[in-house]
């Protein structure tokens, strides 16, 4: 069974197809970085205009890379939400369009559930397993407990924990997307123990039972740590510091709620191999990598994220999703319409 995916719903453009035994045929991103640079961030406007540019030219070279032609497709996803409306309407136009040619199923799928199903693409991790979604839009605890079935647990109450990275980049004065270059100048941290004295960030959240997150303390902690230092040009030593001493916290608070959620899984679930996923482009942070698989080995719970590649937006997640989802004989109309907001757990 070979299924095309399609991602557009922010600033990826990105096909690939994916086969029922878990291979990646074929997986091309297209990253919009150039286009939004000058902005800062992504602008909605900007990206669904790059989309249309793009996606039939790489949905074309995924197909070559895979060396199919369409009537070898058993079937085509796209994501359909949540996301900005603009990218995702070309998205699922495009897929639809191919859908119908080839009179073969068309899948709606959910961006959260394609970054949801990943660990079972990569690694065929069984459900049910503790998901750790962090990405640029969202910072969710959940259950994934089958295809479609999910729990939520927690979430943040207000910026995402990839917005928060980004932001306190922007403020330390790093291009975008500052997570990526907020992680390679803390590595410049001569001395960490020094850097963690001369910048105490807040935790919020932190010992908390309800397992929800909160950013935007640490992100005016950020704001109130670059005024205090010398006018002027910033000096790299104290960018270098300052990252640290955020991507510790940002690690220690993530760690924090991680290790409430994995008690609450123990309670509530007996898997044979209890696991925590994280993925999401923010799974990509080395340091917060580290302070999970710490965790997790305290508390005899198997930690997996996906390949870096994996982890940020692409479509052979897309692509998963909708396999899993038509091999349970889940499949949508051709008049499915966009959902900008999407929850994982319609109930929560
Ligand atoms: O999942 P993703 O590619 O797109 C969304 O669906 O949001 O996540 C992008 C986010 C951005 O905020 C980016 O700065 C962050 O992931 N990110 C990182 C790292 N790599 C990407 N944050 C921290 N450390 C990284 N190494
Ligand atoms: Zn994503």
């Amino acid at each position: 069974m070979n299924i095309l995916g399609i991602e557009t719903s922010c600033d990826e453009t990105a096909a690939a197809i994916v086969n029922e035994k878990g291979e990646i045929l074929s997986s091309l991103v297209l990253s919009q970085l150039e286009e939004h640079k000058a902005f800062g961030g992504v602008v909605p406007e900007i990206a669904a205009r790059a989309h249309i540019d793009h996606l039939h030219k790489l949905i074309k070279a995924a197909m070559d890379d895979a060396d199919l032609h369409f009537d070898e497709l058993d079937g085509v996803a796209a994501t359909s939400g949540p996301g900005l409306i603009g990218g995702v309407m070309i998205g699922m136009v495009a897929g639809k369009a191919i859908a119908a040619s080839q009179n073969i199923p068309f899948i709606a799928v959910n961006h959260l559930e394609g970054h949801a199903l990943t660990p079972r693409l990569t690694d065929k991790i069984e459900f049910p397993y503790l998901l750790l979604l962090v990405s640029g839009g969202h910072t969710q605890l959940l259950v994934a407990e089958g295809v479609g079935q999910y729990k939520l647990w927690g979430t943040t109450l207000d910026d995402a924990a990839g917005e928060c990275f980004d932001k306190s980049a922007k403020l330390m004065g790093l291009p975008y997307p500052g997570g990526p270059e907020l992680q390679k100048i803390a590595r410049e941290c001569k001395d960490p123990a020094k850097a963690l004295t001369r910048f105490p960030l807040p935790t919020p959240m932190k010992g908390r039972k309800e397992l929800d997150f909160s950013f935007s303390g640490l992100k005016t902690a950020v704001r109130l740590s670059v005024e205090k230092l010398p006018e002027g040009d910033l000096n790299r030593k104290d960018v270098a510091d300052l990252a640290y001493a955020f991507q510790s916290t940002m690690a220690e608070i993530i760690a924090d709620r991680a290790a409430r959620a994995i008690e609450k899984f123990k309670e509530a679930y007996t898997p044979k191999e209890p696991t925590l996923v994280v993925s999401g482009g923010v799974a990509a942070n080395e340091a917060i990598r580290a302070k999970l698989e710490e965790l997790c080995a305290k508390h005899d719970m198997r930690a997996y994220a996906p390949p870096i590649e994996l982890c940020g937006d692409n479509a052979a997640m897309i692509a998963w999703a909708g396999l899993e989802r038509l091999q349970k004989g889940l499949s949508d109309n051709l008049d499915f319409k966009a959902r900008p907001r999407w929850p994982l757990d319609e109930t929560a």
